[in-house]
C-alpha cells in the first residue's frame, strides 16, 4: 500500500479510500470483515455520509465500532454534511445545520470525533462566514479534526479559503477512466468540439496548486451512477486494454482501473465502493502496479475517448 500524509497532524493515511455509501444494508459482522480485510492491505481510511442511505450507513458503521472495541482508533474517519433528504434532496452550508448535522453524525457513528469532515454538494446560498464560524466551533470542541470539500469548483474553494481559516485539505471528486470531463476539457483547450466546454473552472489543476488531496470517487463507474464499466459490454475496448494490463501485470482489471485514478499527479487517492472483501484485496494491489504514460493514454483513448 501507498500512503500519503494528511491534514493538521500529518497523519499517514493510504492512498485508498473504502467507501461505505453501499453499506446501509450489510450486517456490522460483514462491515467489519470489509474494514478488517482492508486493514489487513494497508487501507486505513474509511469514507461515509449523513445522506447514505439517510443516516443508515453511519449507523451501521457506529454499530461495527462498538460491536468491535479498538477498530475506531485504527482507521482515519471521514463523513459529509449539506445535503438533506427531506421532502426532496436540498444542500445546506448553514452554521446550524453543520452543527447539527456533526453532531447526529458524530451519535450514530457511536465516536467523539470525525477525522475529517467534507462539504458535501455545493449550496449555491452558503454563506462561507457561517461556514468558519461552524468550522471553529467544531474544531474547538474536538469534533473535527480536518476540514474539505466535495464536488467544488476553485471558485467555491476561494470563496471558503476565504472565511475559514483551516486549510481545504481535500476535494472529493468523480473520476474514472470512464468518466473524465476535467481531463476532456484540459485536452481540448480552445478547441471548438464539446470536450473542450469546460464544466469546472479547473478545479483538478487547482487542487495541485494549493495542495488539496484529490479523492476519486466511483472510481469504476460510467457516467452519473449509470453502471460499472468493468464488465460491461457498454465499453468492450476499455475492458479488452484493462484485462490485457491486468494480465501483464499480475493483477486483476479493477486495480488497473484504481491505478489508473491514482497515476493522476499530486497526491491522489481513490475512493472504492465494494461491499466485498475480496474485492477490496483486488484494488490494494492498485498501489503496487506502475503504469507508463502510455499505458494511462491508452486506457484514457480505449473509454471511447479522442485526444486532438
Ligand atoms: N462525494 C460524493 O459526492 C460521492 C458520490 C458517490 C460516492 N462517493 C464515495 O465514493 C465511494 C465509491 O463510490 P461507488 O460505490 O460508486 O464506487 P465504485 O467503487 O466505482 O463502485 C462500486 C460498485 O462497483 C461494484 N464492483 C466493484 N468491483 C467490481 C467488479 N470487479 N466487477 C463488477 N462490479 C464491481 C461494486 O459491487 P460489489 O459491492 O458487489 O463489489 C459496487 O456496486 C462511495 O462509497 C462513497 O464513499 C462520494
Amino acid at each position: 500500500m501507498q500512503y500519503i500524509e494528511f491534514g493538521k497532524n500529518k497523519d499517514r493515511v493510504s492512498k485508498i479510500i473504502i467507501g461505505l455509501m453501499r453499506t446501509a444494508e450489510m450486517d456490522p459482522a460483514e462491515i467489519a470483515e470489509l474494514i478488517n480485510t482492508g486493514l489487513e492491505e494497508g487501507i486505513n481510511y474509511l469514507d461515509t455520509a449523513d445522506c447514505y442511505t439517510n443516516g443508515k450507513a453511519e449507523d451501521k458503521l457506529g454499530q461495527t465500532f462498538a460491536a468491535n472495541p479498538g477498530l475506531r482508533e485504527k482507521v482515519f474517519l471521514q463523513s459529509k454534511c449539506g445535503i438533506r433528504n427531506e421532502e426532496f434532496t436540498w444542500f445546506d452550508f448553514s452554521k446550524e445545520h453543520i452543527l447539527e448535522a456533526v453532531d447526529a453524525s458524530l451519535m450514530r457513528l457511536k465516536t467523539d470525533h470525525l477525522d475529517c469532515l467534507l462539504l458535501h454538494r455545493p449550496d449555491a446560498l452558503m454563506e462561507p462566514e457561517e461556514i468558519a464560524e461552524a468550522f471553529d466551533i467544531l474544531y474547538a470542541a474536538g469534533k473535527v479534526k480536518n476540514f474539505g470539500v466535495s464536488n467544488q469548483n476553485p471558485i467555491m474553494m476561494d470563496m471558503i479559503r476565504k472565511y475559514v481559516k483551516y486549510p481545504i485539505m481535500t476535494n472529493q471528486v468523480q473520476l474514472s477512466a470512464a468518466f473524465t470531463p476535467s481531463l476532456n476539457a484540459g485536452f481540448n483547450v480552445n478547441m471548438e468540439n464539446d470536450h473542450a466546454i469546460m464544466r469546472d473552472g479547473g478545479l483538478f489543476e487547482y487542487c495541485r496548486l494549493h495542495d488539496i488531496v484529490i479523492q476519486a470517487w466511483s472510481p469504476y463507474q460510467y457516467g452519473y451512477f449509470q453502471g460499472v464499466f468493468l464488465g460491461s459490454d457498454k465499453y468492450p475496448k476499455l475492458n479488452q486494454v484493462l484485462n490485457r494490463m491486468a494480465e501483464e501485470k499480475g493483477v486483476s482489471a479493477a486495480a488497473i482501473a484504481l491505478a489508473w485514478v491514482l497515476k493522476y499527479p499530486g497526491r491522489t487517492q481513490a475512493v472504492t465502493g465494494t461491499t466485498k472483501p475480496a474485492r477490496i484485496r483486488d484494488a490494494a494491489k492498485a498501489t503496487e502496479v506502475t503504469l507508463t504514460k502510455k499505458e494511462w493514454y491508452e486506457i484514457y483513448l480505449s473509454a471511447g475517448n479522442e485526444l486532438p
